[in-house]
């Protein structure tokens, strides 16, 4: 597991108050410390098995235990050390948590045949200081096949639901509270609610974590860290490697060199665009053409995690080779950022995509360092960081592309015959999003070229061509998301244009699954 605490300790001097989120490897696990964050409290993600030692250390004002795939009573399922229970810290089991604590304090946990799942109206004593201000009955996002069948002695139930007794339970007098459904899901009604009563009645949070106070720790434990050394950034023009050259632009000054990789798996006319943005900003930029080398190596490479790791291999190479023409560089900046780490098999969760630019490094860099300054930041604290260290909207803004570009928008092995297909789409797809006005309500839209071909006619030839996806998802995190709900109408004008204008296309799908059980991107 990455040790990402050290990473606190060299970004920032934490003075700010500090809840732990104690992690049994849920998927969902992460997004409970982003609605901590959100709520202006910071706070940190560890393994489970954190020792009471290092829980003191850390004075937090608050625990929550998260959710996981295990049953407490499987041999070798996650457990925690009574005494945790005993410190006076506010704690919070959520799901897997909840049963654990339960379990671990002499209640009962038993399995159900049937799994609950999905949207589940759930009854709340708002009596409770967890549910107060909310209304008695409301939906919650369910996701377990194990429940609380016995409270332990000293608790009382809070919330129930038709197919499940315990729904959540507490012991007010010990400052422990368990939810068996998922508050941090966008799906449970008051959710926010919830974790910030917890936070701000129980724990007493002041809510002190802003990106002010973030930005300038941060640019004086870089300044310190550098000190003269020469930087290499990576810059792709999206708003993690963009505050991240702002950033550092502000510690290093012109120590700080940016490199732009066109890999070739760019959209349309995005070197340029790069160029343009960044040309009024005082940063040494350095656009490298390196669409050979990359095409080079994924030549009959199918598989998406084989692409993946290529790609932010080769990604490292180039920038070595930069850095050797413009010698002695001492540190490489990624734009890294949390969920990058957490969906990169962060902790005990399980490995779904290997972002690039985490998953990808090779052990042997020759850099002394790499400096990854937006490491513990989720997407919308990033964003305010940009806002607060003068970059303009548009480019905080912009919608984001991922590090491999259009390399995993075409499922299977890239052409040049292919690339040009989804870049051409691609463009007309942006393009009527904005004309018909809904780029403002759509966070990602992008095209995707599938492998399925199928016969259709055009005039009066039959034709055998390529399948396209339209991808269009409305989220606030990227972490979970909707697929957006376009008219009908504006379907029908993409399509027509894009069959039209595109040679190679005769079907167009629209991608109508959320996140999850789907991903945005398809590979
Ligand atoms: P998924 O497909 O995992 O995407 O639901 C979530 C968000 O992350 C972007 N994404 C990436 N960004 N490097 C990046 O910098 C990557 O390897 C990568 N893969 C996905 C994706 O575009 C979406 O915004």
């Amino acid at each position: 597991m990455k040790d990402n605490n050290k990473d606190v300790e060299r970004w920032c001097i934490i003075l700010n108050q500090t809840v732990l989120v104690l992690d049994f490897g849920g998927q969902f696990n992460q997004l409970i410390a982003r609605r901590v964050r959100e709520s202006n409290v910071y706070c940190e993600v560890h393994p489970y098995n954190i020792s009471i030692m290092d829980i003191k250390k850390h004075n937090p004002i608050g625990i929550i235990l998260t959710g996981g795939p295990n049953s407490v009573y499987e041999e070798g399922s996650p457990k925690l050390d009574k005494e945790i229970f005993n410190m006076g810290i506010p704690i919070l089991g959520i799901c897997y948590g909840s049963q654990l604590m339960a379990h671990t304090l002499g209640g009962e946990v038993s399995n159900s045949i049937t799994r609950e799942y999905g949207k589940t109206l759930t009854n709340y004593d708002n009596t409770s200081d967890i549910f107060s201000g909310i209304d008695n009955n409301a939906y919650s996002w369910m996701s377990h096949t194990d429940y609380i069948s016995k409270i332990p002695e000293g608790f009382k139930k809070t919330a129930y639901t038709s197919s499940c007794p315990v729904a959540a339970m507490e012991d007010k007098s010990r400052n422990l509270y368990a939810i068996q459904f998922h508050p941090e899901v966008s799906h449970t009604e008051y959710g926010k609610d919830m974790i910030q009563n917890f936070l701000i009645i129980i724990c007493k949070a002041k809510k002190d974590w802003t990106m002010g106070n973030y930005a300038k720790t941060s640019i004086i434990s870089i300044k310190e860290k550098v000190g003269n050394g020469k930087v290499l950034l990576a810059l792709s023009g999206g708003v993690d490697s963009s505050v991240a050259a702002a950033l550092v632009s502000k510690a290093v000054g012109d120590n700080l060199i940016c490199i732009f990789v066109d890999h070739g798996f760019m959209r349309k006319d995005e070197a340029e665009e790069v160029r343009v943005a960044f040309s009024g900003m005082n940063l040494n930029l350095i656009i490298v053409d390196a669409k050979k080398r990359f095409m080079d190596r994924l030549i009959g490479v199918f598989d998406p995690e084989d692409k993946r790791k290529i790609i932010g291999e080769e990604f490292i190479r180039v920038f070595e080779d930069e850095a050797k023409k413009i010698g002695s560089v001492d540190y490489l900046v990624q734009g890294t950022i949390y969920p990058d780490v957490i969906e990169s098999g962060f902790g005990n969760s399980a490995v779904i995509k290997s972002h690039h630019n985490v998953g990808g490094i090779p052990d042997c860099v020759e850099f002394k360092e790499i400096i990854e300054p937006l490491r513990l930041l989720f997407k919308d604290e990033v964003r305010d960081l940009g806002l607060e260290i003068g970059l303009p909207e548009y480019l905080v803004f912009r919608q984001p592309f991922p590090g491999p570009g259009l390399a995993i928008r075409i499922i299977g092995d890239i052409t040049e015959k292919k690339l040009d297909i989804l870049r051409e789409s691609d463009y007309i797809f942006r393009e009527e999003i904005e004309k018909a006005g809904l780029d403002k309500n759509i966070n990602q839209y992008f095209t995707v070229l599938t492998s399925v071909k199928s016969v259709g006619v055009m005039g009066d030839f039959r034709t055998y061509d390529y399948t396209l996806a339209l991808r269009a998802v409305t989220t606030t995190d990227f972490m979970t998301a909707d697929f957006a709900k376009i008219p009908y109408e504006d379907l029908e004008k993409i399509s027509v244009r894009i069959v039209n204008e595109v040679k190679h296309i005769n079907r167009i799908v629209y991608d109508i699954t959320t996140k999850p059980p789907s991903t945005i991107e398809w590979e």
